[in-house]
């Protein structure tokens, strides 16, 4: 099928698609609004032996000033359902904070914390995203993906996903393409579920840079060997002094050790940069190793 009729278009910036503002061009891009348009797009990519990617909300990725050699495949598939008292199906492409105010105005408790996660549910669920105690494995029934080597649809039980902090079985495999979950809330009351999305809100607003040009934390949190309590890396920068530290127009956040801020015109090298520096600092510090949360594109 031609481009113009698979809606794929070309060299399209990646810029306005990342939190962070910084990224140069997919080489092919589409915006696509359901499995099937899914599944043709793919099919496309493959005939022409072309990598392929799905970006969520480029929250939590740094998209390299060249850009990505394939295609990009945005997921505008959004809907949700109220199954049940206690389950809520959403698709991939829904944003975590639409997904939250979706079950508190429905009755269903228990995903309020996901409210401030500036991801969606497909990228949520492929990095295990959590808040406030809570992650994605404690509210995930099953997570419905597309085989993209076989184009079967299948389902995966909470167990299957392999949770365990910032990870899931996804994050081993690219060829599979998360297109919805189905969560597993529980009945409570609208007004109770408001006042903990305020209390999640407030804390967020005053602790991370709610609005600014960041992509969340961008280190996972040290868990010691021994299996021993996370120590926050965010608290481990802070300590070793870099909160304000800049390099070109990357800057670790004064609010959060963990964020890094594009203060204006920022380029991915000069986060990379600032990346590498923070883990130099950190080990000289604390002989301890960061490992990067976010992922790098292109
Ligand atoms: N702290 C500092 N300085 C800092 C940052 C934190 O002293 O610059 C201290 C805080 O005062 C607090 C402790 O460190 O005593 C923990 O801080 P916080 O509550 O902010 O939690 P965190 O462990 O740094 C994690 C998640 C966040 C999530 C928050 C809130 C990771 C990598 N980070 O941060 O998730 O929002 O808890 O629950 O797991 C993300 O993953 O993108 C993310 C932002």
């Amino acid at each position: 099928m031609p481009l113009s009729m698979l809606n794929i278009h070309e060299y399209v910036s990646l810029k306005s698609y990342t939190v962070f503002k910084i990224g140069g061009p997919a080489r092919y891009f589409c915006e696509i609004q359901n499995t099937g348009e899914l599944q043709e797009v793919v099919q496309w990519a493959k005939a022409r032996n072309l990598p392929f990617m799905v970006l969520g909300a480029g929250s939590n990725v740094l998209v390299s000033n060249e850009g990505y050699p394939g295609l990009v495949i945005r997921l505008l598939m959004r809907d949700m359902k109220k199954r049940s008292e206690n389950a809520l199906f959403v698709e991939a492409g829904a944003s975590m904070a639409s997904a939250a105010h979706f079950a508190v105005t429905h009755g269903l408790g228990g995903f309020e914390w996901a409210v401030g996660i500036p991801g969606t549910i497909g990228g949520s669920v492929f990095g295990n995203a959590g808040c406030y105690g809570s992650e994605m494995k404690d509210v995930i029934e099953r997570v419905t993906i597309l085989d993209t080597s076989t184009t079967a649809l299948r389902h995966y039980s909470n167990t299957a996903c392999g949770f365990f902090y910032r990870h899931s079985i996804f994050k081993k495999h690219p060829e599979w393409i998360i297109v919805g979950a189905m969560l597993k809330l529980f009945p409570r009351d609208s007004a109770e579920s408001n006042s903990l999305v305020r209390k999640y809100s407030k804390t967020r607003a005053i602790t991370q840079d709610i609005g600014s040009q960041c992509a969340g934390c961008i280190f996972k949190n040290f868990i010691p060997p021994d299996g021993g309590a996370q120590v926050s890396a965010g608290k481990l920068i802070d300590e070793a002094g870099l909160k304000g530290t800049k390099i070109g127009g990357a800057m670790v956040s004064l609010k959060h050790g963990n964020f890094i801020v594009n203060s204006g015109n920022a380029t991915a090298k000069d986060v990379k940069q600032l990346v590498a520096l923070i883990k130099e600092k950190v080990k000289s510090a604390h002989s301890i190793e960061l490992e990067e949360e976010i992922r790098y594109i292109g």
